[in-house]
C-alpha cells in the first residue's frame, strides 16, 4: 500500500516517539549467544576462572561506537556453565575506571563473596570470589553491586549468565545444547551520536526505562530456529524496565501462541505450567519451553505488552525479538513431551501470620524501605531472622505509580500471596522458588522462606537499580544460631 494511503487510513494514529535516535534495523541482526567461560586452571573438584572487567566499544547503531564496560570486554559477559558439586573460584580483575563489586545473584554465597555493596574492588585491583555451586540446577546471573553505582555499572554492561546444572534435571531430557538458549533482555537509551545515555551524568534518580530493547546485547535480534522444542532462559537485566511477553505468528497476529514455563529463579517448578504471557521484572529468571513444531517456515515475533509507566509510549518497546522457524530438524533428541513432574521443589513449610512487614515507599524525594535508606548506616539492618527460621514477610508497594522488583539475598522464597493490584499469584509462581518478586503498582506480596544457610549480613533491595542506588536498600542479619537438627556444613545442599 502507498504510505500516503496508510496515513489517510490512520490519521489519528497514536503519537509515539523515541528517546533514543530512531532505530531502523528491527530483526535484521542475529541473536548473539555469549561464549562459555573457560577455567584457567582445574583441580580435583574446583575450577579457577579469571574475568577481566574492561571497557569496550560496541556498535549499537550501525556505524556509531558506544563505550561499554563488560566482563572480559563483552556485553553480556561470558556464560558460566557449572555442574552442581564442582566448586569455583573466580578472580574478577578491575580494568575499568570505577569501583566494582560482583554479586552472583541466586547463589547461597557466604557473606564475603556475596557482592556486598561497600565491598568494592578499585581500578587496578582484583578480588577472588568463591562459589560453592551446591544448589540444584538453576539459572543465576552475575552483575555489579557497587555502592551508589550499581545501575551505572550494570547498564554499561556488567551482567552475565551463570547456569548451574545437575543430574536430576539432565535426567528429564529437556531441550539442551544448541536448543537451550539464554536470553538476557535489556532496555537502554542512547544519545544522538550513538553513545549510551548516561544515568549518572544526567542526574537520573527515578528510572531509566530505555526504548532500545536488546536481547544478549543486540537490539531487536532474530533467531533462526528449527521446528522443534527449545528451552529459553529469560533474564531481565534492564535497569528499570519490566516486560509482559507474548508471542504471535506474523501471519496470525492477534492469536497468542502458548508456551510452557518450567523453571523460575531457583530452578525447576514442580510441574510445567502452560501460559500465553510471561511477566518478567528486573532480575527475574524464567525457564520457558517453546515448541515451534507447528510453525515451520513462519516468523514468530516475541512482543511486550507491559507498559512500565504512563508515558511509556516509545516506538519499539512493544517488540523484543523474532524467531524465524526453518523447515527441518537436525537433531530430534530431547524433543519429547515434557514430563508431568519436574522435581520435588523444597518449598518451605506452610505458615500463617506475617512475621515482618516491609513497605517500599517514596518519601522526601528518597526511595525507602520502612523509612530507611542504605545511607542510614546505623539503621539499615532492619531484619534479624534466626538462622533456620521460617518466616512470612509481607512486602507492600506504597509508592504510587512505580513498580519494585524486590530481591532478598541468600534465600529462596515462595510467593504465597499477592493482593492490591490487578494480579494474584501467577500460575507459574505457585510452585516456584524465587529470589526476586515483582511488586507491581499498589501490590502487596507475601513471601515465605527459611533463613540461612549461613549467618551474616545480606542485602535486600529493589532491583530497579536506579532505586537501589538511591537508596532503596536495607540489610538483614541472619544471626542467632539455634539447633537446626541437621549438619550445618552440608545443609545448604538442596535435597
Ligand atoms: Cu541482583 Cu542485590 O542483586
Ligand atoms: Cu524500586
Amino acid at each position: 500500500m502507498h504510505p500516503l494511503i496508510l496515513l489517510a487510513l490512520f490519521p489519528l494514529a497514536e503519537a509515539k516517539g523515541w528517546l533514543s535516535p530512531v532505530y531502523k534495523n528491527f530483526f535484521e541482526f542475529p541473536l548473539p549467544i555469549p561464549p562459555i567461560a573457560k577455567p584457567v586452571k582445574t583441580y580435583d573438584n574446583i575450577d579457577y576462572y579469571e574475568i577481566d572487567i574492561k571497557p569496550v566499544d560496541i556498535e549499537i547503531y550501525p556505524g556509531k561506537k558506544a563505550r561499554h564496560v563488560g566482563y572480559n570486554g563483552i556485553v553480556p559477559g561470558p556464560t558460566f556453565k557449572m555442574q552442581q558439586g564442582r566448586e569455583a573460584v573466580v578472580r574478577f580483575i578491575n580494568h575499568a575506571d570505577r569501583a566494582n563489586s560482583v554479586h552472583l545473584h541466586g547463589s547461597y554465597s557466604r557473606a564475603p563473596f556475596d557482592g556486598w555493596a561497600e565491598d568494592t574492588t578499585e581500578p587496578g585491583e582484583y578480588k577472588d570470589y568463591y562459589y560453592p555451586n551446591a544448589q540444584a540446577a538453576r539459572t543465576l546471573w552475575y552483575h555489579d553491586h557497587a555502592v551508589g553505582h550499581t545501575a551505572e555499572n550494570a547498564y554499561y554492561g556488567q551482567a552475565g549468565f551463570y547456569i548451574l546444572e545437575d543430574a536430576q534435571k539432565n535426567s528429564l531430557k529437556l531441550p539442551s545444547g544448541d536448543y537451550d538458549i539464554p536470553l538476557a533482555l535489556a532496555a537502554k537509551r542512547y544519545n544522538a551520536d550513538g553513545t549510551l545515555w548516561d544515568p549518572e551524568a544526567n542526574g537520573e534518580t527515578t528510572s531509566v526505562f530505555g526504548d532500545v530493547i536488546q536481547v544478549n546485547g543486540q537490539p531487536w535480534p532474530y533467531l533462526a530456529v528449527e521446528p522443534r522444542k527449545y528451552l529459553f532462559r529469560f533474564l531481565d537485566t534492564s535497569i528499570s524496565r519490566s516486560f509482559q511477553l507474548y508471542a504471535e505468528a506474523d501471519k496470525n497476529v492477534g492469536t497468542r501462541i502458548p508456551f510452557t514455563v518450567i523453571g523460575s529463579d531457583a530452578g525447576l517448578l514442580a510441574s510445567p505450567v502452560d501460559t500465553t504471557q510471561l511477566d518478567i521484572s528486573m532480575a527475574e529468571r524464567w525457564e520457558v519451553v517453546f515448541d515451534f513444531s507447528g510453525y515451520a517456515g513462519q516468523n514468530i515475533t516475541l512482543k511486550n505488552t507491559g507498559k512500565v509507566a504512563a508515558d511509556d509510549d516509545y516506538d519499539g518497546t512493544d517488540r523484543v525479538m523474532r524467531f524465524m522457524v526453518g523447515n527441518s530438524v537436525s537433531d530430534t533428541s530431547n524433543n519429547g513431551p515434557l514430563p508431568s513432574t519436574l522435581r520435588n521443589v523444597p518449598l518451605p513449610p506452610p505458615k500463617t501470620g506475617v512475621d515482618r512487614k516491609y513497605t517500599f515507599m517514596r518519601s522526601n524525594g528518597e526511595w525507602q524501605v520502612n523509612g530507611v535508606t542504605w545511607a542510614d548506616v546505623a539503621d539499615r539492618v532492619i531484619a534479624k531472622p534466626e538462622r533456620g527460621a521460617v518466616e512470612l514477610w509481607e512486602l507492600e508497594n506504597s509508592s504510587g505509580g512505580w513498580s519494585h522488583p524486590i530481591h532478598i539475598h541468600l534465600i529462596d522464597f515462595q510467593v504465597v500471596g499477592r493482593t492490591g493490584g490487578t494480579r494474584g499469584v501467577l500460575p507459574y509462581e505457585q510452585t516456584a522458588l524465587k529470589d526476586v518478586v515483582w511488586l507491581n503498582k499498589n501490590e502487596k506480596v507475601q513471601v515465605l522462606a527459611r533463613y540461612g544457610p549461613w549467618d551474616g549480613l545480606y542485602m535486600f533491595h529493589c532491583h530497579n537499580l536506579i532505586h537501589e542506588d538511591h537508596d532503596m536498600m536495607a540489610a538483614l542479619n541472619v544471626t542467632a544460631l539455634k539447633d537446626l537438627g541437621y549438619d550445618e556444613k552440608t545443609s545448604f545442599i538442596d535435597p
